[in-house]
Protein backbone atom coordinates (compact mmCIF):
# COMPACT_ATOMS: atom_id res chain seq x y z
CA UNK A 1 0.00 0.00 0.00
CA UNK A 2 1.55 3.73 -0.79
CA UNK A 3 0.98 5.84 1.53
CA UNK A 4 -1.36 9.16 1.52
CA UNK A 5 -1.74 12.24 -0.02
CA UNK A 6 -0.48 15.14 1.66
CA UNK A 7 -3.48 17.54 2.08
CA UNK A 8 -1.01 20.50 1.32
CA UNK A 9 0.11 18.84 -1.95
CA UNK A 10 -3.42 18.56 -2.74
CA UNK A 11 -4.28 22.12 -1.56
CA UNK A 12 -1.36 23.39 -3.47
CA UNK A 13 -2.56 21.61 -6.75
CA UNK A 14 -6.05 22.98 -6.65
CA UNK A 15 -3.81 26.51 -6.70
CA UNK A 16 -1.77 25.64 -9.30
CA UNK A 17 -3.58 24.27 -11.95
CA UNK A 18 -6.79 26.62 -13.46
CA UNK A 19 -9.74 24.33 -14.10
CA UNK A 20 -10.51 26.47 -16.61
CA UNK A 21 -7.73 25.02 -18.83
CA UNK A 22 -8.46 21.79 -17.13
CA UNK A 23 -12.04 22.12 -18.02
CA UNK A 24 -11.31 23.61 -21.84
CA UNK A 25 -9.23 20.65 -22.81
CA UNK A 26 -12.26 18.18 -22.18
CA UNK A 27 -15.33 20.67 -23.10
CA UNK A 28 -14.05 23.99 -25.04
CA UNK A 29 -15.74 26.85 -22.77
CA UNK A 30 -16.82 30.07 -24.38
CA UNK A 31 -15.92 33.51 -21.90
CA UNK A 32 -18.75 35.60 -21.38
CA UNK A 33 -18.27 38.16 -18.31
CA UNK A 34 -16.32 36.81 -15.42
CA UNK A 35 -17.22 33.03 -16.24
CA UNK A 36 -16.86 30.54 -18.80
CA UNK A 37 -19.50 28.80 -20.25
CA UNK A 38 -20.32 25.58 -22.17
CA UNK A 39 -22.73 22.93 -22.97
CA UNK A 40 -22.90 20.84 -19.57
CA UNK A 41 -20.53 17.50 -20.13
CA UNK A 42 -22.52 15.92 -17.51
CA UNK A 43 -25.82 15.96 -18.95
CA UNK A 44 -27.37 16.33 -21.97
CA UNK A 45 -28.29 20.26 -22.86
CA UNK A 46 -28.72 22.81 -26.01
CA UNK A 47 -28.25 26.19 -24.46
CA UNK A 48 -25.34 26.32 -22.04
CA UNK A 49 -25.86 26.41 -18.21
CA UNK A 50 -22.49 24.77 -17.00
CA UNK A 51 -20.54 27.67 -15.90
CA UNK A 52 -16.56 27.61 -14.69
CA UNK A 53 -15.57 30.83 -12.40
CA UNK A 54 -11.49 31.52 -12.67
CA UNK A 55 -11.34 33.11 -8.94
CA UNK A 56 -13.00 30.49 -7.11
CA UNK A 57 -11.82 27.66 -9.72
CA UNK A 58 -14.94 25.84 -9.45
CA UNK A 59 -17.63 24.93 -11.66
CA UNK A 60 -21.19 24.68 -11.15
CA UNK A 61 -24.35 23.33 -13.88
CA UNK A 62 -27.41 25.15 -13.39
CA UNK A 63 -29.36 23.12 -15.12
CA UNK A 64 -28.26 19.84 -13.55
CA UNK A 65 -27.13 21.04 -10.13
CA UNK A 66 -23.42 19.27 -10.39
CA UNK A 67 -20.57 21.79 -9.12
CA UNK A 68 -17.10 20.98 -7.70
CA UNK A 69 -13.79 22.14 -7.85
CA UNK A 70 -10.85 20.74 -10.94
CA UNK A 71 -10.85 16.71 -8.55
CA UNK A 72 -14.45 16.59 -8.53
CA UNK A 73 -14.41 17.37 -12.60
CA UNK A 74 -12.34 14.72 -13.02
CA UNK A 75 -14.05 12.14 -10.73
CA UNK A 76 -17.53 12.72 -12.30
CA UNK A 77 -16.02 13.03 -15.75
CA UNK A 78 -13.91 10.06 -16.18
CA UNK A 79 -15.78 7.87 -13.02
CA UNK A 80 -12.44 7.75 -10.73
CA UNK A 81 -11.85 7.91 -7.28
CA UNK A 82 -10.57 10.70 -5.69
CA UNK A 83 -6.98 9.23 -5.19
CA UNK A 84 -7.18 8.32 -9.18
CA UNK A 85 -8.13 12.43 -10.05
CA UNK A 86 -5.76 13.88 -7.85
CA UNK A 87 -3.43 11.59 -9.85
CA UNK A 88 -4.69 12.62 -13.48
CA UNK A 89 -4.83 16.27 -12.19
CA UNK A 90 -1.40 16.45 -11.26
CA UNK A 91 -0.34 14.91 -14.56
CA UNK A 92 -2.02 17.10 -16.41
CA UNK A 93 -0.38 19.51 -14.37
CA UNK A 94 2.67 17.94 -15.39
CA UNK A 95 4.15 17.08 -11.44
CA UNK A 96 4.42 14.21 -9.40
CA UNK A 97 2.14 13.00 -6.76
CA UNK A 98 3.93 12.56 -3.63
CA UNK A 99 2.79 10.25 -0.68
CA UNK A 100 3.13 10.38 3.23
CA UNK A 101 5.29 7.90 5.37
CA UNK A 102 7.26 6.50 2.10
CA UNK A 103 9.31 3.75 3.21
CA UNK A 104 11.92 2.80 0.73
CA UNK A 105 9.58 0.04 -0.43
CA UNK A 106 6.92 1.82 -1.18
CA UNK A 107 9.20 4.05 -3.19
CA UNK A 108 9.92 1.23 -5.05
CA UNK A 109 7.62 0.07 -5.84
CA UNK A 110 5.52 2.39 -7.05
CA UNK A 111 8.34 3.49 -9.47
CA UNK A 112 8.29 0.06 -11.02
CA UNK A 113 3.89 0.76 -11.57
CA UNK A 114 4.69 3.76 -13.38
CA UNK A 115 7.87 2.41 -15.76
CA UNK A 116 5.35 -1.22 -15.87
CA UNK A 117 2.80 1.21 -17.33
CA UNK A 118 4.93 2.73 -20.08
CA UNK A 119 6.46 -0.18 -20.72
CA UNK A 120 2.89 -1.44 -21.37
CA UNK A 121 2.07 1.56 -23.86
CA UNK A 122 5.12 0.97 -25.87
CA UNK A 123 4.18 -2.65 -26.28
CA UNK A 124 0.30 -1.40 -27.48
CA UNK A 125 2.27 0.37 -29.87
CA UNK A 126 4.75 -2.15 -31.00
CA UNK A 127 1.49 -4.31 -31.70
CA UNK A 128 -0.46 -2.13 -33.69
CA UNK A 129 2.64 -1.03 -35.55
CA UNK A 130 3.04 -4.36 -36.48
CA UNK A 131 -0.64 -5.10 -37.26
CA UNK A 132 -0.74 -1.65 -39.82
CA UNK A 133 3.10 -1.56 -41.15
CA UNK A 134 4.63 -5.07 -41.28
CA UNK A 135 4.89 -7.36 -43.82
CA UNK A 136 3.52 -9.83 -41.46
CA UNK A 137 0.81 -7.77 -40.73
CA UNK A 138 -0.51 -8.28 -43.40
CA UNK A 139 -2.29 -11.61 -42.83
CA UNK A 140 -3.59 -9.99 -39.61
CA UNK A 141 -5.36 -7.75 -41.20
CA UNK A 142 -6.88 -9.89 -43.51
CA UNK A 143 -7.81 -12.11 -40.52
CA UNK A 144 -9.86 -9.18 -39.53
CA UNK A 145 -11.61 -8.07 -42.53
CA UNK A 146 -12.77 -11.45 -42.58
CA UNK A 147 -14.57 -11.25 -39.61
CA UNK A 148 -16.11 -8.18 -40.25
CA UNK A 149 -13.95 -5.38 -38.18
CA UNK A 150 -13.62 -2.46 -39.84
CA UNK A 151 -10.12 -0.30 -39.81
CA UNK A 152 -11.89 2.70 -37.35
CA UNK A 153 -12.85 0.09 -35.01
CA UNK A 154 -9.59 -1.53 -34.96
CA UNK A 155 -8.52 2.01 -34.05
CA UNK A 156 -10.35 2.43 -31.66
CA UNK A 157 -10.14 -0.51 -29.52
CA UNK A 158 -5.85 -0.35 -30.65
CA UNK A 159 -6.24 -3.72 -32.21
CA UNK A 160 -2.76 -5.24 -32.93
CA UNK A 161 -0.46 -8.27 -34.08
CA UNK A 162 2.28 -10.50 -32.58
CA UNK A 163 4.96 -11.32 -34.94
CA UNK A 164 5.44 -14.77 -35.53
CA UNK A 165 8.72 -14.05 -33.43
CA UNK A 166 9.99 -15.74 -30.15
CA UNK A 167 12.03 -12.94 -29.49
CA UNK A 168 10.09 -9.54 -31.09
CA UNK A 169 10.00 -7.98 -27.70
CA UNK A 170 12.28 -9.59 -25.64
CA UNK A 171 14.99 -8.17 -27.69
CA UNK A 172 13.12 -5.13 -27.90
CA UNK A 173 12.74 -3.82 -24.00
CA UNK A 174 14.36 -4.68 -21.17
CA UNK A 175 13.61 -8.27 -19.94
CA UNK A 176 13.20 -7.46 -16.16
CA UNK A 177 10.59 -5.20 -16.72
CA UNK A 178 8.97 -7.88 -19.29
CA UNK A 179 9.12 -10.62 -16.85
CA UNK A 180 6.86 -8.61 -14.57
CA UNK A 181 4.57 -7.29 -16.72
CA UNK A 182 4.09 -10.53 -17.97
CA UNK A 183 4.94 -10.19 -21.09
CA UNK A 184 7.85 -12.83 -21.93
CA UNK A 185 7.98 -16.04 -20.59
CA UNK A 186 11.26 -17.69 -18.55
CA UNK A 187 12.43 -20.93 -19.34
CA UNK A 188 14.33 -22.92 -17.01
CA UNK A 189 17.40 -23.06 -18.71
CA UNK A 190 17.33 -18.75 -18.43
CA UNK A 191 16.41 -18.25 -22.00
CA UNK A 192 13.26 -16.21 -22.38
CA UNK A 193 10.50 -16.03 -25.23
CA UNK A 194 7.71 -13.80 -25.89
CA UNK A 195 4.32 -15.05 -24.67
CA UNK A 196 2.04 -13.77 -27.40
CA UNK A 197 3.30 -14.84 -31.19
CA UNK A 198 1.27 -14.77 -34.25
CA UNK A 199 -1.77 -13.53 -32.47
CA UNK A 200 -4.10 -10.93 -32.61
CA UNK A 201 -3.54 -8.83 -30.05
CA UNK A 202 -6.68 -7.02 -27.81
CA UNK A 203 -5.32 -4.54 -25.44
CA UNK A 204 -6.56 -4.44 -22.38
CA UNK A 205 -7.34 -1.20 -20.84
CA UNK A 206 -8.56 0.06 -17.14
CA UNK A 207 -10.76 2.75 -16.93
CA UNK A 208 -8.10 5.90 -17.77
CA UNK A 209 -6.94 4.20 -20.96
CA UNK A 210 -3.65 2.59 -19.55
CA UNK A 211 -3.03 -0.86 -21.10
CA UNK A 212 -2.85 -3.51 -18.12
CA UNK A 213 -3.06 -6.61 -19.90
CA UNK A 214 -3.44 -8.42 -23.19
CA UNK A 215 -5.21 -11.08 -24.55
CA UNK A 216 -4.25 -12.67 -28.08
CA UNK A 217 -6.01 -14.92 -30.77
CA UNK A 218 -4.67 -17.40 -33.17
CA UNK A 219 -5.68 -16.47 -36.88
CA UNK A 220 -6.47 -20.41 -37.18
CA UNK A 221 -8.16 -23.49 -35.23
CA UNK A 222 -4.64 -23.52 -33.49
CA UNK A 223 -4.96 -24.00 -29.52
CA UNK A 224 -5.28 -22.26 -27.61
CA UNK A 225 -7.59 -20.02 -29.15
CA UNK A 226 -7.05 -17.08 -26.71
CA UNK A 227 -4.02 -16.57 -24.61
CA UNK A 228 -4.30 -13.86 -21.85
CA UNK A 229 -1.69 -11.80 -19.75
CA UNK A 230 -0.88 -13.55 -16.83
CA UNK A 231 -2.14 -12.16 -13.41
CA UNK A 232 0.46 -9.08 -12.77
CA UNK A 233 1.03 -6.04 -10.34
CA UNK A 234 -0.88 -4.51 -13.51
CA UNK A 235 -3.45 -6.82 -14.17
CA UNK A 236 -5.99 -8.80 -12.42
CA UNK A 237 -8.16 -10.59 -14.27
CA UNK A 238 -11.24 -10.87 -11.47
CA UNK A 239 -11.09 -6.71 -10.88
CA UNK A 240 -11.93 -5.85 -14.63
CA UNK A 241 -13.72 -6.07 -17.86
CA UNK A 242 -12.70 -5.48 -20.99
CA UNK A 243 -14.00 -2.96 -23.51
CA UNK A 244 -14.58 -0.20 -19.89
CA UNK A 245 -12.41 2.15 -21.20
CA UNK A 246 -14.05 2.71 -24.80
CA UNK A 247 -17.43 2.50 -23.53
CA UNK A 248 -16.52 5.30 -21.00
CA UNK A 249 -15.35 7.46 -23.63
CA UNK A 250 -18.55 7.51 -25.35
CA UNK A 251 -20.79 7.40 -22.82
CA UNK A 252 -19.53 8.11 -19.40
CA UNK A 253 -23.20 7.37 -17.67
CA UNK A 254 -24.65 4.54 -19.41
CA UNK A 255 -28.08 3.74 -19.08
CA UNK A 256 -26.96 -0.20 -18.67
CA UNK A 257 -24.17 -1.53 -19.65
CA UNK A 258 -24.07 -5.47 -21.19
CA UNK A 259 -21.81 -8.03 -19.70
CA UNK A 260 -20.94 -10.87 -22.54
CA UNK A 261 -18.14 -13.61 -22.74
CA UNK A 262 -15.64 -12.62 -25.73
CA UNK A 263 -13.42 -9.66 -26.88
CA UNK A 264 -14.47 -10.12 -30.50
CA UNK A 265 -18.29 -9.77 -28.99
CA UNK A 266 -17.42 -6.26 -27.43
CA UNK A 267 -15.84 -5.28 -30.44
CA UNK A 268 -18.46 -6.05 -32.84
CA UNK A 269 -20.97 -4.94 -30.75
CA UNK A 270 -19.70 -1.69 -30.56
CA UNK A 271 -19.10 -1.68 -34.32
CA UNK A 272 -22.59 -2.32 -34.72
CA UNK A 273 -23.65 0.33 -32.54
CA UNK A 274 -24.08 -1.16 -29.35
CA UNK A 275 -21.90 0.79 -27.43
CA UNK A 276 -22.45 -0.18 -23.86
CA UNK A 277 -20.94 -3.81 -24.09
CA UNK A 278 -17.87 -5.29 -21.82
CA UNK A 279 -16.44 -8.55 -21.26
CA UNK A 280 -15.32 -10.50 -18.01
CA UNK A 281 -12.15 -11.49 -19.25
CA UNK A 282 -12.71 -15.50 -20.01
CA UNK A 283 -13.33 -15.87 -16.30
CA UNK A 284 -16.22 -16.14 -14.06
CA UNK A 285 -17.96 -12.83 -13.33
CA UNK A 286 -17.23 -11.60 -10.07
CA UNK A 287 -18.82 -9.40 -7.26
CA UNK A 288 -15.53 -7.28 -7.95
CA UNK A 289 -16.82 -6.86 -11.74
CA UNK A 290 -20.29 -5.78 -10.73
CA UNK A 291 -19.22 -3.48 -8.04
CA UNK A 292 -16.94 -1.93 -10.44
CA UNK A 293 -19.63 -1.55 -13.28
CA UNK A 294 -22.47 -0.61 -11.08
CA UNK A 295 -20.76 2.60 -9.93
CA UNK A 296 -20.72 3.49 -13.25
CA UNK A 297 -24.39 2.72 -14.39
CA UNK A 298 -27.71 1.71 -12.34
CA UNK A 299 -28.60 -1.37 -14.70
CA UNK A 300 -25.99 -4.40 -15.56
CA UNK A 301 -27.65 -7.00 -18.31
CA UNK A 302 -25.83 -10.55 -18.40
CA UNK A 303 -25.40 -12.14 -21.68
CA UNK A 304 -25.17 -15.34 -21.91
CA UNK A 305 -24.97 -18.35 -24.48
CA UNK A 306 -27.87 -20.73 -24.57
CA UNK A 307 -25.96 -23.88 -24.72
CA UNK A 308 -25.32 -25.74 -21.37
CA UNK A 309 -22.03 -24.14 -20.19
CA UNK A 310 -24.23 -20.48 -20.57
CA UNK A 311 -27.16 -21.61 -18.51
CA UNK A 312 -24.51 -22.76 -15.95
CA UNK A 313 -22.66 -19.41 -15.94
CA UNK A 314 -25.91 -17.85 -15.69
CA UNK A 315 -26.56 -19.29 -12.59
CA UNK A 316 -23.37 -19.47 -11.34
CA UNK A 317 -23.47 -15.32 -11.05
CA UNK A 318 -26.53 -15.46 -8.75
CA UNK A 319 -24.07 -14.99 -5.76
CA UNK A 320 -21.82 -12.10 -7.09
CA UNK A 321 -25.11 -10.59 -8.14
CA UNK A 322 -27.23 -10.76 -5.00
CA UNK A 323 -24.28 -9.56 -3.20
CA UNK A 324 -23.70 -6.55 -4.84
CA UNK A 325 -27.44 -5.92 -5.63
CA UNK A 326 -28.02 -2.75 -3.24
CA UNK A 327 -31.27 -0.58 -4.01
CA UNK A 328 -31.65 1.22 -6.99
CA UNK A 329 -28.90 -0.94 -8.98
CA UNK A 330 -30.85 -3.79 -10.83
CA UNK A 331 -29.66 -7.18 -13.19
CA UNK A 332 -31.20 -8.55 -15.75
CA UNK A 333 -29.93 -11.92 -17.54
CA UNK A 334 -30.23 -12.35 -21.42
CA UNK A 335 -30.03 -15.87 -23.02
CA UNK A 336 -29.05 -16.14 -26.32
CA UNK A 337 -30.27 -18.39 -28.96
CA UNK A 338 -28.66 -21.79 -29.17
CA UNK A 339 -25.23 -21.75 -30.88
CA UNK A 340 -24.98 -17.74 -31.57
CA UNK A 341 -22.62 -15.56 -29.52
CA UNK A 342 -23.14 -11.79 -29.32
CA UNK A 343 -20.61 -10.94 -32.18
CA UNK A 344 -22.59 -13.84 -34.35
CA UNK A 345 -26.16 -12.98 -33.57
CA UNK A 346 -26.15 -8.92 -34.07
CA UNK A 347 -24.20 -9.74 -37.73
CA UNK A 348 -26.97 -12.03 -38.10
CA UNK A 349 -30.03 -9.86 -36.70
CA UNK A 350 -28.81 -6.28 -37.09
CA UNK A 351 -29.00 -3.43 -34.03
CA UNK A 352 -32.49 -3.36 -33.67
CA UNK A 353 -33.62 -6.22 -32.91
CA UNK A 354 -30.82 -7.45 -31.07
CA UNK A 355 -31.28 -3.97 -29.03
CA UNK A 356 -34.65 -5.67 -28.69
CA UNK A 357 -33.40 -8.46 -27.29
CA UNK A 358 -31.26 -6.15 -24.43
CA UNK A 359 -34.34 -4.36 -23.64
CA UNK A 360 -36.77 -7.98 -23.46
CA UNK A 361 -34.01 -9.46 -21.22
CA UNK A 362 -35.39 -11.30 -18.47
CA UNK A 363 -36.19 -9.31 -14.61
CA UNK A 364 -33.18 -10.94 -12.15
CA UNK A 365 -36.70 -11.63 -10.06
CA UNK A 366 -38.01 -13.89 -12.98
CA UNK A 367 -34.95 -15.25 -13.48
CA UNK A 368 -34.20 -16.54 -10.42
CA UNK A 369 -37.45 -18.00 -9.52
CA UNK A 370 -38.11 -19.73 -12.54
CA UNK A 371 -34.86 -21.73 -12.07
CA UNK A 372 -35.31 -22.04 -8.56
CA UNK A 373 -38.89 -23.42 -9.11
CA UNK A 374 -37.30 -25.68 -12.10
CA UNK A 375 -37.98 -29.51 -11.78
CA UNK A 376 -40.01 -28.73 -8.06
CA UNK A 377 -43.65 -29.49 -8.06
CA UNK A 378 -45.26 -26.62 -6.27
CA UNK A 379 -48.39 -27.97 -6.12
CA UNK A 380 -47.23 -30.02 -3.33
CA UNK A 381 -46.16 -28.82 -0.09
CA UNK A 382 -43.14 -30.61 0.00
CA UNK A 383 -42.04 -28.87 -3.71
CA UNK A 384 -43.32 -25.47 -2.35
CA UNK A 385 -40.42 -26.62 1.34
CA UNK A 386 -37.72 -27.79 -1.11
CA UNK A 387 -38.07 -24.28 -3.19
CA UNK A 388 -37.74 -22.18 0.32
CA UNK A 389 -34.73 -24.15 1.06
CA UNK A 390 -33.05 -23.34 -2.72
CA UNK A 391 -34.15 -19.90 -2.45
CA UNK A 392 -33.79 -18.64 1.66
CA UNK A 393 -29.70 -18.77 1.04
CA UNK A 394 -29.82 -16.84 -1.74
CA UNK A 395 -31.77 -14.28 -0.96
CA UNK A 396 -29.94 -14.10 2.36
CA UNK A 397 -27.35 -12.84 0.57
CA UNK A 398 -28.85 -9.61 -0.44
CA UNK A 399 -28.36 -6.64 0.89
CA UNK A 400 -31.10 -4.62 3.06
CA UNK A 401 -33.45 -2.62 0.73
CA UNK A 402 -36.57 -3.01 -1.15
CA UNK A 403 -35.72 -5.42 -3.55
CA UNK A 404 -34.71 -7.60 -0.73
CA UNK A 405 -38.38 -7.43 1.11
CA UNK A 406 -39.81 -8.03 -2.52
CA UNK A 407 -37.98 -11.07 -2.97
CA UNK A 408 -38.75 -12.61 0.06
CA UNK A 409 -42.11 -11.58 0.03
CA UNK A 410 -42.74 -13.16 -3.46
CA UNK A 411 -40.89 -16.20 -1.91
CA UNK A 412 -43.60 -16.23 0.73
CA UNK A 413 -46.34 -16.07 -1.83
CA UNK A 414 -44.82 -18.62 -4.11
CA UNK A 415 -44.06 -21.42 -1.32
CA UNK A 416 -47.57 -20.49 0.62
CA UNK A 417 -45.32 -19.52 3.56
CA UNK A 418 -46.89 -17.97 6.07
CA UNK A 419 -44.44 -18.96 8.81
CA UNK A 420 -42.39 -15.85 9.05
CA UNK A 421 -39.72 -17.25 11.56
CA UNK A 422 -38.43 -18.24 8.96
CA UNK A 423 -37.53 -15.04 7.38
CA UNK A 424 -36.53 -13.46 10.47
CA UNK A 425 -34.00 -11.48 9.86
CA UNK A 426 -35.87 -9.44 7.90
CA UNK A 427 -36.34 -5.74 8.80
CA UNK A 428 -38.53 -2.88 8.14
CA UNK A 429 -36.88 0.25 7.58
CA UNK A 430 -37.67 2.72 10.15
CA UNK A 431 -38.82 6.42 9.08
CA UNK A 432 -36.78 8.65 11.14
CA UNK A 433 -38.56 12.26 11.28
CA UNK A 434 -37.45 15.38 12.28
CA UNK A 435 -39.92 18.06 13.09
CA UNK A 436 -38.07 21.12 13.10
CA UNK A 437 -39.41 23.88 14.72
CA UNK A 438 -40.89 26.99 12.52
CA UNK A 439 -38.10 29.48 12.77
CA UNK A 440 -38.77 32.64 14.40
CA UNK A 441 -38.57 35.81 12.44
CA UNK A 442 -35.22 36.89 13.88
CA UNK A 443 -33.60 33.88 13.45
CA UNK A 444 -34.32 33.60 10.08
CA UNK A 445 -32.92 36.91 9.18
CA UNK A 446 -29.83 35.97 11.50
CA UNK A 447 -28.99 32.25 9.56
CA UNK A 448 -29.73 34.46 6.04
CA UNK A 449 -26.96 36.72 7.35
CA UNK A 450 -24.61 33.57 8.42
CA UNK A 451 -25.30 32.13 4.81
CA UNK A 452 -24.43 35.66 3.34
CA UNK A 453 -21.21 35.71 5.45
CA UNK A 454 -20.67 32.33 4.90
CA UNK A 455 -20.68 32.17 0.86
CA UNK A 456 -18.97 35.51 0.66
CA UNK A 457 -16.20 33.97 2.65
CA UNK A 458 -16.41 30.84 0.86
CA UNK A 459 -16.08 32.87 -2.48
CA UNK A 460 -13.90 35.27 -1.42
CA UNK A 461 -11.27 33.62 1.07
CA UNK A 462 -9.14 36.90 1.81
CA UNK A 463 -11.76 38.49 3.16
CA UNK A 464 -10.65 36.50 6.57
CA UNK A 465 -8.64 39.46 6.60
CA UNK A 466 -11.76 42.13 7.39
CA UNK A 467 -12.79 39.78 10.29
CA UNK A 468 -11.37 41.07 13.20
CA UNK A 469 -10.96 38.31 15.37
CA UNK A 470 -10.05 39.73 19.23
CA UNK A 471 -13.30 41.92 18.90
CA UNK A 472 -15.67 38.91 18.13
CA UNK A 473 -16.33 36.00 20.90
CA UNK A 474 -18.21 33.64 18.15
CA UNK A 475 -18.70 31.25 20.85
CA UNK A 476 -21.40 33.20 23.10
CA UNK A 477 -23.20 33.72 20.47
CA UNK A 478 -26.61 31.98 19.37
CA UNK A 479 -26.79 31.84 15.42
CA UNK A 480 -27.73 28.74 13.28
CA UNK A 481 -24.79 28.50 11.27
CA UNK A 482 -22.41 30.11 13.20
CA UNK A 483 -20.53 26.99 13.72
CA UNK A 484 -19.51 26.25 9.80
CA UNK A 485 -18.67 29.92 9.83
CA UNK A 486 -16.66 29.48 12.74
CA UNK A 487 -15.38 26.74 10.87
CA UNK A 488 -14.34 28.07 8.28
CA UNK A 489 -12.42 30.60 9.53
CA UNK A 490 -10.40 28.39 10.91
CA UNK A 491 -9.68 26.03 7.92
CA UNK A 492 -8.69 29.18 5.82
CA UNK A 493 -6.17 30.38 8.58
CA UNK A 494 -4.93 26.72 8.54
CA UNK A 495 -3.83 27.03 4.94
CA UNK A 496 -0.70 27.84 3.32
CA UNK A 497 -2.24 28.87 0.15
CA UNK A 498 -5.98 29.02 -0.59
CA UNK A 499 -8.95 29.37 -2.73
CA UNK A 500 -12.47 28.15 -3.30
CA UNK A 501 -11.46 24.79 -4.80
CA UNK A 502 -9.12 23.96 -1.91
CA UNK A 503 -12.14 24.96 0.84
CA UNK A 504 -14.14 22.67 -0.88
CA UNK A 505 -11.98 20.33 -1.06
CA UNK A 506 -11.48 20.46 2.86
CA UNK A 507 -15.28 20.09 2.89
CA UNK A 508 -15.27 16.63 0.96
CA UNK A 509 -17.49 13.72 2.54
CA UNK A 510 -18.10 15.90 5.39
CA UNK A 511 -21.66 16.24 6.44
CA UNK A 512 -21.30 19.86 5.52
CA UNK A 513 -20.01 19.10 1.99
CA UNK A 514 -23.20 19.78 0.37
CA UNK A 515 -23.97 22.94 2.02
CA UNK A 516 -20.94 24.47 1.38
CA UNK A 517 -21.13 23.53 -2.34
CA UNK A 518 -24.62 25.29 -2.75
CA UNK A 519 -23.23 28.32 -1.17
CA UNK A 520 -20.18 28.29 -3.22
CA UNK A 521 -21.84 28.06 -6.17
CA UNK A 522 -24.52 30.69 -4.82
CA UNK A 523 -24.78 34.02 -7.02
CA UNK A 524 -25.47 37.12 -4.18
CA UNK A 525 -25.61 39.62 -6.98
CA UNK A 526 -22.47 41.71 -5.46
CA UNK A 527 -20.57 43.54 -7.48
CA UNK A 528 -16.71 42.93 -7.21
CA UNK A 529 -16.90 46.77 -5.85
CA UNK A 530 -19.31 45.97 -2.73
CA UNK A 531 -17.78 42.49 -1.80
CA UNK A 532 -16.03 43.93 1.46
CA UNK A 533 -18.92 46.09 2.12
CA UNK A 534 -21.39 43.45 1.74
CA UNK A 535 -19.58 41.29 3.95
CA UNK A 536 -18.94 44.00 6.65
CA UNK A 537 -22.65 43.99 6.64
CA UNK A 538 -23.75 40.52 7.24
CA UNK A 539 -20.75 39.64 9.92
CA UNK A 540 -22.56 43.21 12.05
CA UNK A 541 -25.81 42.62 11.35
CA UNK A 542 -24.80 38.95 12.39
CA UNK A 543 -22.93 39.93 15.52
CA UNK A 544 -25.94 42.13 16.40
CA UNK A 545 -28.46 39.49 16.01
CA UNK A 546 -26.05 37.25 17.86
CA UNK A 547 -25.78 39.68 20.61
CA UNK A 548 -29.95 40.11 20.92
CA UNK A 549 -30.57 35.92 21.01
CA UNK A 550 -27.63 35.69 23.55
CA UNK A 551 -29.26 38.49 25.44
CA UNK A 552 -32.84 37.49 25.56
CA UNK A 553 -31.36 33.42 26.19
CA UNK A 554 -29.90 35.01 29.17
CA UNK A 555 -32.34 37.00 30.33
CA UNK A 556 -34.94 33.94 30.13
CA UNK A 557 -33.06 31.89 31.74
CA UNK A 558 -32.20 34.53 34.66
CA UNK A 559 -36.09 34.57 34.95
CA UNK A 560 -36.38 31.03 35.29
CA UNK A 561 -33.56 29.37 37.02
CA UNK A 562 -31.16 32.14 37.52
CA UNK A 563 -27.62 32.80 36.12
CA UNK A 564 -24.40 31.61 37.52
CA UNK A 565 -21.25 34.25 37.75
CA UNK A 566 -19.86 33.45 34.18
CA UNK A 567 -23.57 34.10 32.61
CA UNK A 568 -23.87 36.73 34.71
CA UNK A 569 -20.39 38.39 33.49
CA UNK A 570 -21.29 37.34 30.07
CA UNK A 571 -24.35 39.26 30.06
CA UNK A 572 -22.97 42.31 31.39
CA UNK A 573 -20.32 41.83 28.54
CA UNK A 574 -22.92 41.71 26.26
CA UNK A 575 -24.89 44.85 26.87
CA UNK A 576 -21.29 47.12 27.66
CA UNK A 577 -20.88 46.49 23.81
CA UNK A 578 -24.30 46.96 22.10
N1 LIG B 1 -11.25 -17.22 -23.51
C1 LIG B 1 -10.00 -17.33 -22.93
N2 LIG B 1 -9.22 -18.40 -23.18
C2 LIG B 1 -9.63 -19.38 -24.03
C3 LIG B 1 -10.89 -19.29 -24.59
C4 LIG B 1 -11.68 -18.21 -24.33
O1 LIG B 1 -9.60 -16.45 -22.19
N3 LIG B 1 -8.82 -20.39 -24.27
C5 LIG B 1 -12.06 -16.06 -23.20
C6 LIG B 1 -11.78 -14.91 -24.14
O2 LIG B 1 -11.93 -13.71 -23.42
C7 LIG B 1 -12.85 -15.07 -25.18
C8 LIG B 1 -14.00 -15.53 -24.34
O3 LIG B 1 -13.43 -16.35 -23.36
O4 LIG B 1 -13.09 -13.84 -25.83
C9 LIG B 1 -15.04 -16.28 -25.11
O5 LIG B 1 -14.48 -17.41 -25.72
P1 LIG B 1 -15.11 -18.10 -26.97
O6 LIG B 1 -16.58 -18.10 -26.90
O7 LIG B 1 -14.40 -19.39 -27.21
O8 LIG B 1 -14.60 -17.18 -28.12
P2 LIG B 1 -15.26 -15.95 -28.83
O9 LIG B 1 -15.28 -14.77 -27.95
O10 LIG B 1 -16.51 -16.32 -29.50
O11 LIG B 1 -14.12 -15.68 -29.85
P3 LIG B 1 -14.15 -15.84 -31.39
O12 LIG B 1 -15.43 -15.25 -31.83
O13 LIG B 1 -12.95 -15.06 -31.76
O14 LIG B 1 -14.03 -17.28 -31.69
MN1 LIG C 1 -17.39 -15.61 -31.18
Amino acid sequence: MSGRIPRDFIDDLLVRVDIVDLIDSHTPLKKTGTNYVACCPFHTEKTPSFSVNRNKQFFHCFGCGISGNAISFLMNLNNLEFVEAVEDLAAFAGIAVPRESNTYQVDEKKEDLSSLYQLMDKTTNFYVQQLRSSEEGKKAVEYLKNRGINSDCANEFLIGYAPNEWKALANSFGQDSLIKAGLIINKEDGQVYDRFRNRIIFPIRDKRGRTIGFGGRVMDNSLPKYLNSPETSLFHKGNEVYGLYELLKKNSKPPRILIVEGYMDVISLSQAGVNYAVAALGTAISQAHLNLLFRLSPEIVLCFDGDKAGRAAAWKAMEPIFLSLKDNRSCRIMMLPQDQDPDSLIRKEGLTNFTQRVHAAQALSDYFFEHVSEQLNLSEMEGRAQLVGKAKPYLEKLPEGIFREMMLSRLKTTSGSTTLNIFNNISTPQKVFSEEQPPRKAAQSSARSAKTAIALLLQNPRLINNINEQEIDWDTLDIRGIELFKNLQQVILSKNTINTAVLIEHFRNTVDEKLIKTLASSNLYVSEDNIDMVFADALNSLLKQGKYATIARLQAKAQNQGLDINEQQLLIKILATK
